[in-house]
C-alpha cells in the first residue's frame, strides 16, 4: 500500500516490508529544559503522525505575505510513498539531564570497543535517532528536514546517512543485493514469532515503558570496495559463505537451501569456511540468537584521496542490545569480511513501543 498505519502496538518502520529508501539522522538534544523537550518530541509525534499518511503540517504558502511557510514544500502533492519514522533514544538521553535516570533500561548502555572497529566521531553518538523510510527518496527526507526545523533551539543535527537501495528483506520480498554484490537479506527474521522472541521487548523487561519496543544499533559500515573488486570470485564465496549470483550457502544449490555448517569437501575442510561472514553470525552457531537486519546500501561519493567513499548502513533490531553484541564480537575478530569493511560509525537507541492515539507521543511516560 501506499500509506502505513502511524498509530499502533509497535512503531512502524521496523515490521514494515522494508521500503527502497533512508533517511537515518541522529539529533543532540542542546537543551537542558525537560518541558522543552517534552514539547519537540509531542511536535515531532503529531508531525509524524501527519507526514506518514501524506499530509503536511503547516501551509507551504502561508496567506500573509510576511509569514513563513509551515511547510518546505519540496513533497507537496507527492502522497505517503510509504513513508515510516521510528525514533530512539541513546543511552546519554537517561544521564539525569531530564530526569529520566529512574527510567533507563538496565540494558540500555553504550556499546563496547569491538576488534577492528574503527569508529570516527563523526558518524558517532547523539541523543535522539530518526530513521525514515520511504519508496521516495524525496519525501523521506522531507519529513527529517522538517523535524530538523521544528527542533531548531531545542536539538541540532549530530549525523546522518542517507540510504538508496535497501539491503534486507521481509518475507514477501525479493533479496536484494549490497555493494559487494551479494544478496543481502536471505536469512532475516520474518514472521509474528519471531519477532515476539527476537525483537520486541515483552512485559518482563525492568521499565515497562519499553514493553513492545525494541533496541535498534547503527553501525555505519565502510566498504573497501577497489579492494574487494581485484578479489576472485572463490575468495569473495569464501568470504561470505554462499555463492554471488544464486546466494546459496556453499553447502546448497538454491538461495534457500538451509545451510550445512556441518558438511566437508574431499580435502576434509568444511565446505562453508569457519571463518566466513555466515558461518560466524548463523543462529546455528551462536545459541540460537538472531537480529532483525534492515540496513541500507549507502554512498558519500568520493573520499579525500579518490577513493569510492560507499558502504552498508547497518541497522539491526532486536530486543536486547546483547544479541547485537555477542554477534559482533565473534565477527570483529574473526570474520574474513574485515579485510574489506571497516565500521566507522555507531549508535544504540531504545525505541518506545507505537503511540496509542493522536496525543500520545513518544517518550510520554518519562515526563
Ligand atoms: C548474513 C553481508 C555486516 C549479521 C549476511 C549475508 C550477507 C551479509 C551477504 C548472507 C545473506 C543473508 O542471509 O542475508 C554483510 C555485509 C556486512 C555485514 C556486506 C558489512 C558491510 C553484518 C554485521 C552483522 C551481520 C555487522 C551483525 C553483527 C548477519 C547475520 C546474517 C548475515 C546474523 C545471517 C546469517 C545466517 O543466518 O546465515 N550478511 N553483513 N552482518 N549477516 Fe551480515
Amino acid at each position: 500500500g501506499e500509506t502505513y498505519p502511524f498509530y499502533g502496538e509497535h512503531q512502524a518502520g521496523i515490521q514494515t516490508p522494508p521500503q527502497d529508501h533512508l533517511v537515518f539522522m541522529v539529533f543532540d538534544v542542546t537543551t537542558t529544559s525537560a518541558t522543552e523537550l517534552q514539547v519537540m518530541l509531542a511536535k515531532w509525534s503529531a508531525a509524524i503522525a501527519q507526514y506518514t499518511q501524506g499530509l503536511a503540517v503547516g501551509t507551504v504558502e502561508p496567506e500573509r505575505e510576511l509569514a513563513v511557510p509551515g511547510d518546505t514544500g519540496e513533497a507537496a502533492g507527492m502522497g505517503a510513498n510509504q513513508l515510516t519514522v521510528t525514533v530512539g533514544f541513546a543511552p546519554s538521553m537517561f544521564d539525569g539531564r531530564f530526569g529520566w535516570a529512574k527510567y533507563k533500561p538496565a540494558v540500555l548502555n553504550d556499546l563496547p570497543a569491538f576488534a577492528s572497529d574503527a569508529l570516527t566521531p563523526e558518524f558517532t553518538g547523539g541523543d535522539i535517532c530518526v530513521q525514515a523510510c520511504a519508496s521516495d527518496p524525496q519525501v523521506a527526507y522531507h519529513a527529517i528536514r522538517n523535524l530538523a526545523r521544528m527542533a531548531r533551539t531545542t536539538a541540532t543535527t549530530r549525523w546522518t546517512v542517507q540510504g538508496f537501495g535497501r539491503a534486507s528483506r521481509s518475507a514477501d520480498q525479493a533479496t536484494p543485493r549490497n555493494l559487494m554484490g551479494f544478496k543481502d537479506g536471505t536469512r532475516n527474521i520474518v514472521g509474528d514469532d519471531e519477532f515476539a522472541q527476537q525483537v520486541w521487548v515483552g512485559a518482563d523487561s525492568d521499565q515497562q515503558w519499553m514493553t513492545g519496543g525494541t533496541y535498534l544499533v547503527a553501525r555505519k559500515i565502510h566498504m573497501l570496495i577497489e579492494t574487494w573488486d581485484t578479489d576472485y570470485i572463490g575468495d569473495q564465496h569464501a568470504v561470505f559463505g554462499r555463492t554471488k549470483m544464486e546466494g546459496a550457502p556453499l553447502s546448497g544449490a538454491a538461495e534457500f537451501d538451509t545451510p550445512d555448517f556441518a558438511a566437508t569437501g574431499a580435502d576434509g575442510k568444511s565446505v562453508i569456511p569457519a571463518n566466513s561472514h555466515v558461518a560466524l553470525a548463523a543462529h546455528e552457531n551462536n545459541g540460537g540468537t538472531k537480529i532483525l537486519r534492515r540496513g541500507y546500501n549507502f554512498t558519500d561519493g568520493i573520499d579525500s584521496v579518490g577513493r569510492l567513499d560507499a558502504g552498508l548502513m547497518f541497522i539491526s533490531f532486536q530486543h536486547d542490545p546483547a544479541q547485537f553484541i555477542a554477534l559482533q564480537q565473534k565477527l570483529g575478530s574473526m570474520d574474513r569480511l574485515n579485510e574489506y569493511i571497516r565500521h566507522v560509525g555507531s549508535g544504540v537507541f531504545a525505541v518506545p513501543p507505537g503511540l496509542a492515539a493522536a496525543g500520545d507521543y513518544y517518550g510520554k511516560a518519562l515526563f
